[in-house]
């Protein structure tokens, strides 16, 4: 479906850069049909030794050459950006945009073309290629243009297609998620530290108890309450820290953050004039 296609990534940081890298490990298209963008010469430099793939500063270059943009800058450029590519962009080029909280329906205002626009909300998981995406037709994306966004992130992990009025939430939930998870697995460390463990057991340790309780949760298709209560012996150590988790609000905490950060993607749009 993307073999021979010449993608362009504009704003090769770290998720597009990602992108980049999981499309060539999963020989979606060659090297040489992929071109990226950034202003960092040297950053742009490394790219091209490390890849293969063509390196330009010029955007509107890059897009103009390609059959499929992706917009990975951040939404506090995305007008600037979308003002230089407005003069290349084609209804023929299929745009995909992983800006958190812009609109398709904004990008397609921005760049005045009636192109087939896919909004995305990928997260860092996938450098590594575990990544949980998200993925939204605009109005003029058809299936064939939604199958080849699909195809991108499924090269750097799961993915969904949901209507794009849940992707705020989305950026609430799994766009930003891996965060309050780092944090979760920060604060499991200094609690093994505090415990008498060395650090850099209770790193391992730590992070291997949240890779392997979402493994559970996504193998065993059970739902996480039954796992915890699996797990609960009674008068054990399990119903003593969730006594205690429960009395120190984990849950609505995590709850109020998803909340806010949807909110604040919300707030984005107005980043890009809507
Ligand atoms: N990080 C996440 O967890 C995450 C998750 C989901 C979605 N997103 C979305 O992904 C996008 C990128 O986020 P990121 O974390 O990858 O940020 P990032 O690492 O800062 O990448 C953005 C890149 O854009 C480049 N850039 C800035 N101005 C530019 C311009 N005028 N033309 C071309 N390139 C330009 C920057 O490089 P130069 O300074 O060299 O130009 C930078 O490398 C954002 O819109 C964000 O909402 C991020």
């Amino acid at each position: 479906m993307l073999t021979n296609k010449r993608i362009a990534v504009i704003g090769a940081g770290h998720m597009g850069s990602a992108l980049a890298g999981g499309m060539l490990r999963a020989k979606l298209t060659a090297p040489k049909n992929i071109v990226v963008s950034r202003r960092d010469e040297r950053a742009l430099a490394e790219l091209k030794k490390q890849w293969g793939v063509g390196a330009t500063t010029d955007n509107a270059k890059a897009a103009a050459e390609a059959d499929v943009v992706i917009l990975a800058v951040k939404p506090q450029v995305c007008p600037a950006v979308l003002e230089e590519l407005s003069p290349v962009i084609k209804p023929s080029q299929l745009v995909i945009s992983i800006m958190a909280g812009i609109t398709t329906q904004t990008i397609g205002r921005k760049l005045g073309q009636p192109c087939p626009i896919v909004r995305a909300m990928p997260n860092t998981p996938c450098l590594v290629d575990a990544g949980a995406t998200a993925v939204a037709a605009g109005a003029h994306a058809g299936e064939k243009d939604l199958a080849a966004a699909e195809k991108i992130f499924s090269s750097v992990g799961k993915v969904v297609a949901l209507p794009e009025s849940a992707l705020d939430a989305v950026t609430g939930l799994s766009g930003t998620g891996p965060v309050y998870i780092f944090m979760v697995i920060e604060a499991m460390i200094d609690g093994g530290v505090k415990m008498g463990l060395p650090r850099d057991v209770a790193t391992r340790l730590a992070a291997q108890t949240v890779l392997g309780s979402a493994k559970l949760v996504i193998e065993t298709g059970k739902h996480p309450a039954i796992l915890k209560d699996e797990v609960t012996t009674p008068g054990g150590t399990a119903i003593n820290a969730i006594h205690m988790l429960e009395a120190k609000g984990l849950r609505s905490v995590l709850i109020d953050a998803i909340v806010t950060a949807t909110q604040r993607s919300q707030e984005l749009s107005r980043l890009c004039g809507d």
